[in-house]
């Protein structure tokens, strides 16, 4: 049955949401929390501590439309697509996952049942696979759904080692994983390829359309599988390729949606060709380079940013190519908007940032691209018979032209060569520093704590509350009691701490047992849904099950407050001034300072920066209500609360105002009213990335105390300048500094008129030498500027000569020469310079006429000077 890709999405979150699944939005592409991955990747990853037990939702039955990018990272498709029929960098996956509720019979007849009943495909044109040893599976798909035994195939560890095969699925390196059960649609006998398990599975005939994920296990780092606590569903369907079979098509890129996108890169491109492969390459990274972008990714050269500039870069090859002869890859971006937008909305509201930033890293590629591609080019004729590019040439093209060593195979593929990856990469390795940052993706997310309670958070209400210990470490492990200076992390069920997030700072304060005991917390952080607070005790001891008092430092708690809510008003304040373009990139709010990181295409003026911190300081004054409210998360979207790109929103958000000046999406401590934050001071607007600037403030008591310092040091300057009280003084320290120059003027002039006075006795001094008048001296305490000057003062006052000086000041010896153009032929200045350099340990050199030589042994200058005449001697 025909249906369109948003027909085909909207029939899968029914059908899911009629069986008692909760409909969740998709996660954004950035995982939140998850130093595991690059990108999302599968429905499942904003599941993962539930699978894991680290968390618990309030329902047991989810169904996703989730944006997935499989480019860089462990599931990497970027090389192959243009090539395949079926690989994307940006796709998405209907997913439904179970949590400890149904498991493999519902999950395996949910699937069929939505295929063959709303998809209505035929079911003579299904096949499915199952892992080898799972008979559950297998016997379910004969006796209960009835398919024909010679269409279940069971496939092993055909990839090596235990668990590596086709029909078991892991996330990643680490973390949930279990045996699956594929489906396949047979596209018919006229189609070359073979059924799963065969030799020629990879043809075109047998597609895999769904993956149901039976999720056992939590992999370690050390290859080890530990069974989950209850085994759970997740269930995955590539839209695109279920598209492709709905509606009669091979190629997911001749679905509805890539046909538009492809006729409208081509109208841009002005190209009649719709099968070419780079207009499938382009159609394909327009969508995985918006939606990054959307989500907060910038080009850079590392990590993220780095992937997404790999993509653009690959497509403005494409399009040139296909004959662009100027920046096109972003006019594509409204059409991706009017196909997707509304299942994405994000790529309407952020169609202005998109926009921008493809076309600012598409005109800084085009500077080079044209040049890159001719290096690259003569490089292949000097290969002969070679069909390997090597490293060194492939990390050229990377380091000189931005040329992304998959850039460079992409371009000579086609031609049947490959690059040398192994002598790139031991180029990369002196760049390995900036590479370091990309590597944090391989942290161990098993080692963390492990923690599944959620602590309810008390602390919007109160700052003192009862509660009980629910879990003690100690270096790590759990254990049942601390005592007296022990470092430790205590759990509490509930706790008016606020543990960092959001940028902002955990709560510092006490956990006490009445007067018995006493627990410093130092610090506040999360674990999953859990606080854990991290300090040490200080008398006493405290057992698990304790019922203790938490108790938050009131006063550093309200220095936080106080930057968090100027966060939000400096925030305000900065679109209001610059616009709405201005996208946060993150923030830092600490008990003394603030640090707010944008995306912006150039510095703030001075006149912007004073306006933005007048407008925070009336906001200030105005003593505007802070209010808080929790929301359904698209009406806060609605009444123009702003939202962050990467951030995780549950579908209930709180929603924090300040008057109506400024609205924002967040879960931070905040002041009562602005009037709270007393008084507000912008330190600095710096780049602290390509695109992305941060600034710093303070507020509260650090800005009184700024200011006070500030205040001090003007009036020492008062003091010392001896003005009065309205006196100006950066008018004083300017007067004062026009008058240090004339005086260095008149400084330098002295200096001549003595200059001249020395050089008259030094010429009354010249000597014979072999008919050649020769003047050598020493100067005290010239430095090689005034030898200069002196030397430049006897050349203006004799015509024939050769003049050596010599000058020792603060440690170092300079030298100079000097001969006149009658006597070059004989005498050389350069020749001449350097052999007296060496009486003083040093070297030097210059022109026939004129030469300059330094040294360190002062004890030598001398001598040095004394062996000028013999050293001429012997060339006249
Ligand atoms: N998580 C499974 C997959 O990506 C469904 O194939």
């Amino acid at each position: 049955m025909y249906m369109t890709t948003d027909q085909i999405r909207e029939a899968y979150l029914k059908f899911f949401e009629k069986n008692g699944h909760t409909i969740v939005r998709s996660s954004s592409l950035v995982p939140y929390n998850d130093p595991t991955l690059l990108f999302t990747n599968a429905g499942m990853n904003q599941f993962k501590d539930i699978y894991l037990g680290k968390e618990k939702r309030d329902y047991v039955r989810a169904t996703t439309a989730q944006k997935c990018v499989r480019a860089g990272g462990k599931q990497n498709d970027l090389d192959n697509v243009g090539y395949t029929a079926r690989h994307h960098t940006f796709f998405e996956m209907l997913g439904n996952f179970s949590f400890g509720d149904y498991f493999k019979k519902e999950a395996i007849v949910y699937a069929w049942t939505l295929l063959t009943e709303v998809y209505k495909l035929p079911k003579e044109s299904l096949m499915v696979t199952v892992y080898d040893k799972d008979d559950e599976a297998y016997n379910i798909w004969k006796d209960v759904v009835g398919v024909p035994e010679h269409k279940i195939v069971r496939i092993g560890d055909n990839k090596g080692g235990l668990y590596e095969s086709d029909n078991f699925w892991q996330m990643g390196d680490t973390g949930p994983c279990g045996p699956c059960s594929e489906i396949f649609y047979d596209h018919g006998e006229d189609v070359q390829g073979g059924p799963p398990g065969s030799p020629d599975e990879d043809g075109d005939r047998f597609i895999e359309i769904w993956n149901i994920v039976f999720m056992q296990f939590n992999r370690q780092a050390d290859g080890t599988f530990l069974p989950l606590a209850k085994p759970m569903i997740d269930n995955g369907l590539g839209l695109e390729r279920i598209a492709a079979v709905l509606q009669g098509v091979h190629n997911n890129y001749d679905i509805d949606l890539f046909v538009e996108l492809e006729k409208e890169a081509a109208s841009v491109l002005g190209v009649t060709d719709l099968k070419s492969k780079s207009l499938r390459v382009i159609s394909d990274h327009i969508r995985s380079c918006s939606f990054l972008i959307a989500d907060g990714v910038l080009p850079s050269n590392e990590g993220r940013g780095y992937v997404l500039r790999r993509i653009i870069r690959r497509a403005v090859r494409h399009g040139r190519l296909l004959g662009a002869k100027d920046v096109f890859f972003y006019k594509l971006v409204n059409k991706l908007g009017q196909l997707m937008g509304k299942a994405y909305p994000e790529l309407v509201e952020r169609r202005d940032l998109i926009e921008r930033t493809l076309k600012k890293e598409e005109e800084q590629f085009l500077n080079t691209l044209d040049r890159g591609l001719n290096l690259l080019e003569s490089e292949l004729l000097k290969l002969g018979d070679s069909k390997v590019i090597p490293g060194d040439v492939v990390f050229k093209l990377y380091d000189t032209y931005g040329f992304p060593a998959d850039l460079t195979g992409d371009v000579v593929r086609d031609r049947g060569y490959t690059v040398d990856m192994e002598g790139f990469d031991k180029c990369m390795a002196e760049q390995r520093a900036r590479a370091k940052s990309a590597s944090t993706f391989g942290i161990d997310y098993n080692k963390e704590l492990k923690i599944t309670e959620n602590t309810v958070f008390t602390g919007y209400d109160t700052l003192n509350d009862s509660a009980k210990i629910t879990h003690i470490f100690k270096d790590g492990e759990e254990t049942d009691e601390i005592s007296t200076d022990e470092k430790a992390v205590i759990v509490l069920d509930k706790t008016p701490f606020y543990g960092e997030m959001g940028g902002q700072i955990g709560d510092k304060g006490i956990i006490t047992i009445g007067d018995d005991a006493r627990f410093i917390v130092e610090d506040t952080k999360h674990v999953a849904k859990a606080t854990i607070h991290v300090g040490r005790v200080d008398i006493g001891i405290f057992k698990k099950n304790d019922t203790v008092n938490a108790s938050v430092d009131k006063e550093n708690r309200a220095d936080i407050a106080r930057h968090h809510s100027a966060t939000h008003l400096l925030d305000a304040a900065l679109r209001f001034v610059i616009g709405d373009s201005v996208a946060q990139k993150g923030s830092f709010v600490a008990n003394d300072r603030l640090r707010f990181d944008y995306s912006t295409s150039k510095p703030l003026t001075a006149d912007e920066k004073k306006q933005i911190a007048d407008l925070v300081n009336a906001k200030i004054q105005a003593n505007l209500k802070v209010e808080t409210q929790i929301m359904d998360l698209d009406d806060a979207k609605k009444s123009g609360a702003i939202a962050l790109f990467d951030e995780k929103y549950d579908e209930k958000v709180r929603v924090v105002s300040m008057g109506d000046f400024s609205k924002e999406l967040c879960g931070g401590t905040h002041t009562f009213a602005t009037g709270d934050l007393g008084a507000f001071v912008l330190l600095s607007d710096e780049s602290i990335a390509s695109g992305i600037r941060r600034i710093e403030a303070l507020v509260g008591k650090s800005a009184i105390e700024y200011l006070d310092g500030l205040y001090d040091d003007v009036a020492k300057s008062k003091a010392l300048f001896k003005l009065g009280n309205n006196a100006s003084v950066s008018e004083k320290v300017s007067a004062v500094l026009e008058h240090t120059k004339a005086l260095e003027k008149e400084n330098e002039s002295l200096k001549e008129k003595i200059v001249a006075l020395e050089c008259a006795s030094l010429i009354n001094q010249a000597h014979d030498v072999k008919g050649v008048t020769v003047i050598s001296a020493k100067i005290d305490n010239y430095t090689a500027k005034e030898l200069r000057v002196a030397i430049d003062n006897i050349k203006s006052r004799m015509s024939s000569y050769v003049a050596v000086l010599g000058s020792a000041s603060e440690g170092r010896v300079s030298l100079i020469a000097a001969v006149s153009k009658d006597l070059t032929d004989k005498v050389k200045a350069g020749a001449l310079v350097g052999e007296v350099a060496k009486y003083v340990g040093g070297k030097g050199g210059g022109r026939p006429d004129m030469a300059q030589a330094g040294g360190t042994d002062v004890a030598g200058l001398d001598k040095a000077i004394s062996a000028v005449d013999s050293l001429v001697s012997d060339l006249v």
